[in-house]
């Protein structure tokens, strides 16, 4: 499945992507000499041993001296016990650094793509970043470990081979040059026909486990209406469609080992035939032509090599491409060269200034316009409108997910543009629409307020919370996991933990999206309650969904349209103001 994953990746045009790898290399220079070292050693050794062979037969065998037949075998043995050591010791350093690199480009796309705002994964889908982040990794590694190291190598040997046959025997060498592609093209050509073959193979070995799976999720759907006949003939059909595509490669392949294997022995015939007639003719010793064919064998083996391996490369260029381009992305939103702070607790107070503001991705519509709203430190100011106003905007705005259109937005009298957002962020405290929980226990999902809080500081801000209570029955208490996204907790259950969090965090502001899901009454209560007290002591917007929550704080704010309409308590807005009246009836159930 991951396989075919891959394969549907797609490939880059030029190998120039790969260029990029090469930082993430040379942080390992000791690890890449020796490789590269490894790499030479074996490869002369390699080149060495047709010279002893030669000199075995020519001087050894041809001359009947057995002195020298027993010291070029040692010599024989010497470069082959040489090389298969350093080519252990190269295929360790190469696959080591590869695998290396890719866990270091692995870091390096996540540790920036978690940096990145909005506007990035509004362009990017999720999926698309972690497909790079796995399969793109995954092509990489499969190239710059034992790929890179057996193109090196094949390179080396084929170039080296080369050089070596044409030393031994030029007149041959340009027959054997000629030879090799009429032997290596249609292996190529048909290698390929048969990964598309086998492609299609697993394609319908997928669609039977569909139907399988379709059907047997939905049993007694198929035995109520007596289709079991029906099903398991369409069944047999995928099963016979997958059968007969298998057949089809199968016999592509079949060809291909008889094409492949008659051409091989075919050049090879023919080279051994001419080397035997320049023999007799004296053109060349006996040992040179052993010598020529070990070399044909070296320079024809990488190029089968490198020709499997082209697609691979093209596949890993492709993938480095993309990596690249996460690498390579900025976020929008960063900090100024020179940013100004905050004191280290803000005062917490908050001034819209004219904001005005359009999502990057709808640059028509205004999503805030002449919005300026001034909090003083300590305040509870409420927000409602009808869905769209705005409402969740403003928050995203504060808390400098997207920089504005117009307008300027303070803390404590200073632009958050000239902060670096991380600090800005500090300050504040949010408690979302839609708690997110991760995959983890619940002690250290209240962490997530404040990583470094002792369990102590935690349990307290659980109590403070009204999330204990409930807590401490779980399975394993604070200890339980919670599953991913928190199923297995309730809504209010969810709510208190996003509410213990902020506490822990205590900031002194705190932004909070009212859940508009309805609880029981008693979570409610239990809700509302830990949230007077986590409002205590601090400046907190809220959008509310509440009348409770209304009927509490300072002012409210009416916004319709990204405007804002209206400003003042519960009582004097439900008579002054017509939106605001009807929201109350509607949403507050106020009448
Ligand atoms: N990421 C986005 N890209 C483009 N437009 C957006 C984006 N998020 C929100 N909008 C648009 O901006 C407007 C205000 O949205 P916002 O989320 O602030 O509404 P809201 O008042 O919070 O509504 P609700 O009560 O339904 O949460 C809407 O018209 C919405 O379609
Ligand atoms: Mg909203």
């Amino acid at each position: 499945m991951s396989d075919q994953a891959s394969s549907d990746r797609p490939r880059a045009k030029s190998l120039k992507p790969l260029r990029t790898l090469w930082p993430f290399i040379i942080t390992y220079k000791q690890v890449l000499l020796l490789a590269v070292g490894s790499l030479l050693v074996a490869s002369l050794a390699m080149l060495a041993m047709p010279v002893a062979l030669r000199y075995l037969i020519d001087n050894g065998f041809i001359a009947h001296d057995l002195g020298t037949v027993n010291r070029y075998f040692a010599w024989f043995l010497a470069a082959a016990l040489i090389f298969s050591l350093f080519a252990a010791l190269r295929y360790y350093l190469v696959t080591w650094l590869g695998e290396r690199v890719v866990a270091d480009i692995r870091n390096a796309v996540y540790a920036k793509v978690i940096r990145m705002d909005p506007v990035f994964f509004e362009v990017t889908r999720t999926g698309e970043v972690l497909s790079r982040l796995t399969t793109d990794t995954t092509l990489v590694q499969s190239i710059s470990g034992s790929g890179i190291s057996i193109a090196l190598r094949s390179s080396l040997a084929l170039v080296g081979g080369l050089i070596m046959l044409i030393l031994t025997s030029p007149r041959l060498a340009g027959y054997t040059l000629v030879g090799i592609p009429v032997v290596i093209l249609p292996v190529i050509i048909v290698g390929r026909y048969i990964r598309k073959l086998s492609r299609q193979s697993q394609d319908r070995v997928a669609d039977t486990s569909g139907l399988a799976g379709e059907t047997l999720n939905a049993m007694q759907t198929v035995q109520s209406f007596t289709l079991e006949d029906l099903q398991t003939r369409r069944y047999a059909e995928a099963v016979k469609s997958s059968f007969l595509t298998a057949v089809r490669r199968i016999r592509m392949n079949a060809i291909l080992i008889v094409v492949a294997f008659v051409l091989v022995f075919c050049a090879l015939t023919l080279i051994l035939w001419m080397g035997s007639r320049a023999v007799m003719a004296g053109e060349m010793s006996g040992g040179q032509l052993g010598q020529f064919l070990m070399y044909a064998y070296f320079v024809g083996s990488s190029a089968t090599m490198l020709s499997s391996l082209w697609g691979e490369i093209q596949r890993a260029a492709g993938a480095m491409e993309r990596l690249s381009e996460l690498l390579q992305a900025e976020p929008s939103i960063k900090a100024p060269a020179d940013p100004e702070s905050l004191r280290a607790r803000a005062e917490g107070q908050i001034c819209f200034s004219k904001v005005e503001f359009r999502y990057p991705s709808r640059p028509d519509s205004l999503a805030l316009a002449e919005f300026s709203l001034e909090i003083k430190p300590g305040e509870t100011v409420a927000i409602v409108g009808p869905s769209g106003a705005g409402k969740s905007t403003s928050f995203q705005l504060l808390l400098r997910f997207y920089d504005l259109s117009g307008g300027k937005i303070l803390v404590d009298d200073t632009d958050i543009s000239h902060l670096n957002p991380r600090e800005l962020r500090r300050q504040i405290g949010l408690v979302p629409q839609e708690t997110v929980l991760f995959g983890e226990s619940a002690m250290e999902n209240i962490r997530y307020g404040r990583p470094e809080a002792s369990d102590e500081e935690v349990k307290q801000a659980a109590v403070m919370a009204a999330a204990d209570d409930f807590i401490r029955i779980l399975p394993e208490g604070y200890d339980t996991f919670l599953g991913e996204r928190g199923t297995r907790l309730s809504g209010g259950q969810r709510q208190r933990i996003a509410i213990a969090r902020a506490i822990l965090k205590d900031p002194p502001i705190l932004l909070l999206d009212e859940a508009t899901s309805s609880l029981d009454a008693e979570s409610e209560r239990l809700v509302q309650a830990a949230l007077e007290v986590l409002m205590k002591n601090r400046t907190t917007l809220v959008i509310a969904h509440r009348l409770a929550t209304v009927k509490k704080v300072d002012r409210i704010v009416v916004m319709n349209h990204g405007r804002i309409e209206a400003v003042g308590t519960h009582d004097e807005l439900t008579r002054g103001n017509d939106l605001y009246a009807r929201l109350a009836e509607l949403q507050f159930g106020d009448i």
